[in-house]
Parts: structure tokens; C-alpha cells; sequence
């Protein structure tokens, strides 16, 4: 019974095309043309899809998709799933045929956010060839990166994540965000699938977020190909979320910018691999060792800075 991996991600949006400029000409992934149901594909590997995205009348990340071991895996798991009273719904051949895998249900966590777990995801002999050069995303054993979500009640979803899913505790840090480091900071959870990625999913313990998303984060494999995407982002007049830097726990080196549907996605690289079965939780105080200036920091900044000016 193990997590094998993020292994894909379903976006809702009212605006598939700002989406498809988004994808194509900012990070640089692979359109992978459309699925039966008219779903937009795009592929960042050897899967015949990482992304899907499905119009809709409002933008949200619908589901992050994780794959199991085996389907008596799925099936446990959606047993105790249903157990917590969560609900499973389980997904038929057209939609399994869609994400080509074997079988998968969709649920959701104590938050709402949204999950779909699989089996079987097919992998193809497609070469990936980035429209804008990108050389390749790390993904392999480790899947496509991971997602990262708002936690209302943190102990809720904690339990749900670590004792009903069984993702496991690789960072559980409480970050202090203000410069008053006294006061009390906020809970982080960042869990591993059973692969070397330091985390598939993690969340923050703070109010739900419209686009039941924080962020989504993507591997590249080198820094001038984070570089790269960082130039395209601004010239593409894509906000920036947070400046280049390196975080404590994961080590990744990047920066976020803001996808069409309002979570940020993280564009990194140079990202620590751990070793899942012997890894022993740690508690970082800190999310980044420099840089990762929010846009949110340097809105307070600017006021501060009129308001001394006054
Ligand atoms: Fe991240």
C-alpha cells in the first residue's frame, strides 16, 4: 500500500485560452492535444498528460490527481477514505480513458479541496519537446511536483493526509511570516508520497482560498531554464508572486508567479531528494534561506514606506 505519486492535475477555468498561452508560451510545457471529452491535455513527460483543463464557469484547481501502487491499494484506501466520511466517487471508463488510467475516484479533504487517486496511469513513447527550449522536467519516479493547499483545521487535515491516506511527515515547521518572531507563526504540514520528493502535497493552516489552491510546483532541470522561464514570465506580464530564492526544507531554487486561476505556481530547481523510508521528520523555522520576497511583502513595505513619508 503505497503513493506512488502526484501524478496529475485537473484545472477548472473560465478561460482555457489564457490557460493554453499560459502553459505553452510562460513554463514552456507541451500542448498534448484534447481528450474525448474536450478536456485540454498537456504533457511535461513521458505521461500523456500532466495538465487538464476543463472549461468551466469559474476557475479553481479541481482536483490533484495521485497514483497508487496497485488497485487493491486504491481500493483500500477508498474504503477508509469513505470510513472518515469523506466522500468517493468513482470514476467511469470514458473518465478513466480521459486521464489514461486504469481506474481512479474522485473525493475531496476535510478543507474541500480537491483530490482524484488512480491506478495504472499509462506512460507513452512520446518525446516531450518543450515549445520554448526548456530541456526537460524532473519528474520520473518522483511525479510532476507537488500541490499545496489552505488548512482551515490543520488537525483535520493532518489526519486525513497522514493517518487516512498515509502520506508521511517530512517537514512539520511552524513559520513566523512577520517580523515580530515572538508571536505566533503558522502550522505547515509538508508530507512525501512513498518517492524521493521531499514533499507531494503540503498545507498551510490558514482560511480556505477561492481557487482551493495555494500553489502548484513544477521541477525543472536546470537553473538557466529557470531563468528562462522567469524572463518569459515578464515579458508575458505575468504577475510575480514571490522573488527568486531558495527555500530551508525542500532546497528548491525558484520563484512563484500567478497561473490565470489565481494559485501561484512555483518554477524551481536543484530540489533536495530524500530517502522516504528512513526520512525523520524536521521542523524548519524558516520557508526560505534568502529571497522569496511575496508580493504581498512588499505591498506592507511600500505602505509603511509612504506612510513614514507623510
Ligand atoms: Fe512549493
Amino acid at each position: 500500500m503505497a503513493i506512488k505519486e502526484l501524478s496529475y492535475v485537473i484545472v477548472e477555468t473560465a478561460d482555457p485560452a489564457a490557460w493554453d498561452r499560459y502553459l505553452t508560451h510562460v513554463v514552456g510545457v507541451m500542448s498534448a492535444g484534447q481528450s474525448a471529452d474536450g478536456a485540454a491535455l498537456y504533457r511535461i513527460d513521458d505521461r500523456p498528460f500532466r495538465f487538464r483543463i476543463v472549461r468551466s464557469h469559474a476557475d479553481c484547481l479541481a482536483a490533484a490527481g495521485y497514483e497508487m501502487d496497485s488497485r487493491a491499494s486504491l481500493d483500500a484506501l477508498a474504503e477508509r477514505i469513505e470510513q472518515a466520511s469523506q466522500p468517493v466517487q468513482w470514476g467511469d471508463a470514458a473518465a478513466c480513458a480521459a486521464r489514461s488510467v486504469e481506474a481512479f475516484f474522485a473525493t475531496s479533504d476535510p478543507a474541500g479541496n480537491g483530490l482524484e487517486f488512480c491506478c495504472g496511469a499509462a506512460r507513452d513513447d512520446v518525446a516531450f519537446v518543450s515549445p520554448k527550449g526548456v530541456s526537460g522536467f524532473v519528474t520520473g519516479d518522483m511525479g510532476m511536483g507537488h500541490a499545496v493547499f489552505a488548512a482551515p483545521d490543520f488537525d483535520a487535515m493532518h489526519g486525513f493526509y497522514h493517518d487516512v491516506v498515509g502520506f508521511h511527515d517530512t517537514d512539520m515547521p511552524e513559520f513566523k511570516f512577520s517580523p515580530d518572531q515572538t508571536g505566533p507563526g503558522m502550522r505547515f504540514a509538508f508530507m512525501h508520497a512513498d518517492n524521493a520528493r521531499h514533499h507531494a502535497v503540503a498545507f498551510g493552516e490558514m482560511p480556505q482560498v477561492p481557487p482551493r489552491c495555494i500553489h502548484l510546483m513544477l521541477q525543472m532541470e536546470n537553473l538557466s531554464d529557470v531563468g528562462k522561464c522567469h524572463d518569459r514570465m515578464r515579458m508575458a506580464n505575468v504577475p510575480e508572486s514571490a522573488t527568486l530564492g531558495r527555500h530551508v526544507n525542500d532546497e528548491t531554487l525558484g520563484f512563484y508567479m500567478q497561473t490565470p486561476s489565481g494559485f501561484d505556481l512555483e518554477i524551481g530547481c536543484d530540489s533536495l531528494q530524500i530517502d522516504p523510508a528512513n526520512w525523520e521528520a524536521t521542523a524548519h523555522a524558516m520557508p526560505s534561506e534568502w529571497g522569496h520576497v511575496w508580493a504581498w511583502q512588499n505591498a506592507m513595505e511600500e505602505a509603511q514606506k509612504a506612510e513614514a513619508a507623510e
